[in-house]
């Protein structure tokens, strides 16, 4: 794939989930280079709007070179867990009809070496999607405490041999601090070798790095509350996730809250906020075997779509 670039994974069934009115306001919380939102906005008529979100300044930058002069589009570099008060500084709180969340790293973080992503290629070790903020990798792993690793690479990398590498980590940077994505993946292939598996041995110690560094779980249960709160009634979510940690956090979100609270289970009179504000909208969807061989990232996509009842 070529730098900069970012094939939208499961365009139709996202256009489908969001069912896109022509005059319809939307919400592309995840930019990236804009696959989903050029789809989108071919999809509007002039009394349409598509505002979107991303806290990578190259994602920003991107969006406002590629879609120039269009009064239906916006930009904004944030996270987000703030878009409820995005939204609300643009009164249109309780008035969005659709808002996507395409969750995880682009193609082009992933690909700049110098983003520091990539056990593949070889870059600073920095792992932010907005580098102007927050902790890259390298302090963080010169700092961080051998039982923290641990649990980090346990929990957000779902980590076998979270214990090896943890303290080998903390055994190389006695020696030399970690300052590459290379010099990580090699202390992490050395403590636990792949042993026949197509997966790099380091691919979870990554995973897990960059959702601590980025907060990638609370800013997800935030933004999807704040999703809900934005919504119009028969507007729609679309949550696409990459890894099972992220799909059980939309999973049990939109079931908790297509439900009545527990204690009104099942009650004829449910006060109305304690009454479910959302309905599920068919099965979660994966991609076809074409879209995967096309586009080998969406191999492990999931799309949820839920409805805001109220
Ligand atoms: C998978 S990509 C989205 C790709 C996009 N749908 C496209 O078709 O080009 C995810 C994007 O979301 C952004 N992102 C991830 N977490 C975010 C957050 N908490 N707030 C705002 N943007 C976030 C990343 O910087 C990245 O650009």
């Amino acid at each position: 794939m070529e730098n900069g670039t970012h094939v939208p994974v499961l365009l139709e069934p996202v256009l489908e989930g969001l069912d896109v009115v022509a005059s319809g306001c939307y919400v592309d919380a995840t930019f990236g280079r804009g696959g989903h939102s050029r789809a989108i906005l071919d999809r509007l008529s002039d009394a349409g709007r598509l505002i979107a979100i991303d806290r990578d300044p190259a994602a920003v930058a991107s969006a406002n070179e590629s879609i120039k002069d269009d009064k239906r589009f916006e930009i904004i570099r944030g996270d987000y867990a703030e878009l409820e008060a995005f939204i609300a500084a643009r009164g249109l709180v309780g008035r969005v009809d659709g808002v996507l969340m395409d969750l995880g790293v682009s193609s082009p973080q992933l690909d700049e070496a110098e983003r520091g992503f990539s056990f593949k290629r070889d870059g600073p070790l920095d792992m932010r999607m907005d580098p102007g903020t927050g902790t890259s990798a390298a302090s963080w792993l010169a700092a961080v405490e051998e039982k923290e690793l641990r649990r980090v690479l346990k929990t957000y990398g779902e980590e076998k041999s979270a214990a090896k590498i943890a303290r080998a980590i903390v055994a190389a940077r006695e020696t030399a601090p970690l300052k590459t994505t290379v010099q990580l993946a090699d202390v992490v292939a050395a403590a636990a070798p792949a042993h026949g598996s197509r997966k790099h041995p380091a691919t979870k110690t990554f995973q897990a790095i960059r959702i601590v560094i980025n907060n990638e779980l609370g800013q997800l249960e935030d933004g999807l509350r704040q999703a809900v709160n934005v919504l119009a009634p028969g507007g729609r979510l679309c949550v696409i996730s990459f890894h099972s940690l992220e799909d059980r956090i939309v999973k049990r979100f939109m079931r908790d809250e297509s439900q009545e609270t527990e204690q009104y289970r099942g009650m004829p009179d449910v006060p109305a906020e304690f009454r479910p504000r959302l309905k599920l909208v068919g099965k979660q969807r994966a991609a076809t075997a074409d879209e995967v061989e096309a586009n080998a990232r969406a191999r492990s996509a999931r799309l949820r779509v839920a409805e805001k009842v109220a």
